[in-house]
């Protein structure tokens, strides 16, 4: 059975003693609260990584989550990380292709292909965003605006691969914005998803795969949200820098 997921991506937020009472906070509310299937993960900055990193390690409940790491094994790119690094500091995630990476860092389906294939040769979980603007979605277009996503930085792994993989859907016009897919809009989607997962490799990965939705999820909407089908939970961006507003979602699924 597919895993139910909720991920917090803190973005650019937090210093380090913010990022240790965040976690901690989350951490002695899910402890008791949150059942055993469910994933809970946090993204921080990439400096609060290994201090994070000591308290998530060998805890079955909390994740450690990077939001990027570089497509390059090791060498001479000054300012990256890779995946290696992020490994040796206790990070199980990798948030690849967040649509504020491809578009203020262009960065494009054949580099996020590299970074799939590094995050997984290192062991880690990619987990793989998508999401069509509000453009493609006024023209009708977002199922192949999606399914473009998909098939351009995925359709090349291996069927063993792709087993580590986690899809996040994330309309653009969604996040950030207060403006929330409905329910409905959600579920098509990630029903569109799982099919292109069918074609692209086979109906086992498309049932197992953990499809989370992103864009202004909180505790107001997530339950209805999280009660799709499809939804297998949430990314989780402004509602996961507040412990409260997080485990509220978090309880919600
Ligand atoms: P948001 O961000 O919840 O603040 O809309 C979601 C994301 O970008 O992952």
């Amino acid at each position: 059975m597919r895993k139910r997921i909720v991920a917090g991506n803190w973005k650019m937020n937090k210093t380090a003693e913010e990022a240790l009472s965040l976690v901690s906070e989350i951490d002695n509310m899910v402890k008791d609260e949150v059942n055993g299937d469910v994933a809970v993960v946090v993204a921080p900055p990439f400096p609060f990584l290994q201090s994070l990193g000591k308290l998530t390690q060998g805890n079955d409940k909390m994740h450690l989550a990077a939001q990027n790491v570089s497509e390059h094994e090791s060498g001479a790119y000054t300012g990256e990380v890779s995946a290696a690094m992020l490994k040796s500091v206790g990070v199980e995630y990798v948030i690849i292709g967040h649509s504020e990476r491809r578009m203020y860092h262009h960065e494009d389906a054949q580099t996020l292909y590299q970074k799939m294939k590094t995050t997984l040769a290192h062991g880690m979980k990619p987990i793989f965003c998508c999401g069509e603007p509000l453009e493609e979605r006024d023209a009708d277009r977002h199922f192949d605006y999606v399914g473009k996503q998909l098939h351009d930085s995925l359709s090349y792994l291996s069927n063993e691969e792709f087993e580590q993989v986690v899809i996040a859907y994330e309309p653009i016009w969604a996040i950030g914005t207060g403006r929330t897919a409905s329910s409905q809009q959600a579920q098509e989607m990630h029903e569109y998803i799982r099919e292109q997962i069918a074609r692209m490799f086979d109906a086992e990965a498309a049932y197992n795969t953990s499809i989370l939705y992103g864009g202004s999820c909180n505790p107001a909407n997530a339950q209805e949200l999280f009660s799709q089908s499809d939804v297998d939970g949430g990314l989780i961006g402004g509602a996961s820098l507040k412990s409260r507003d997080f485990t509220d979602v978090i309880k919600s699924i």
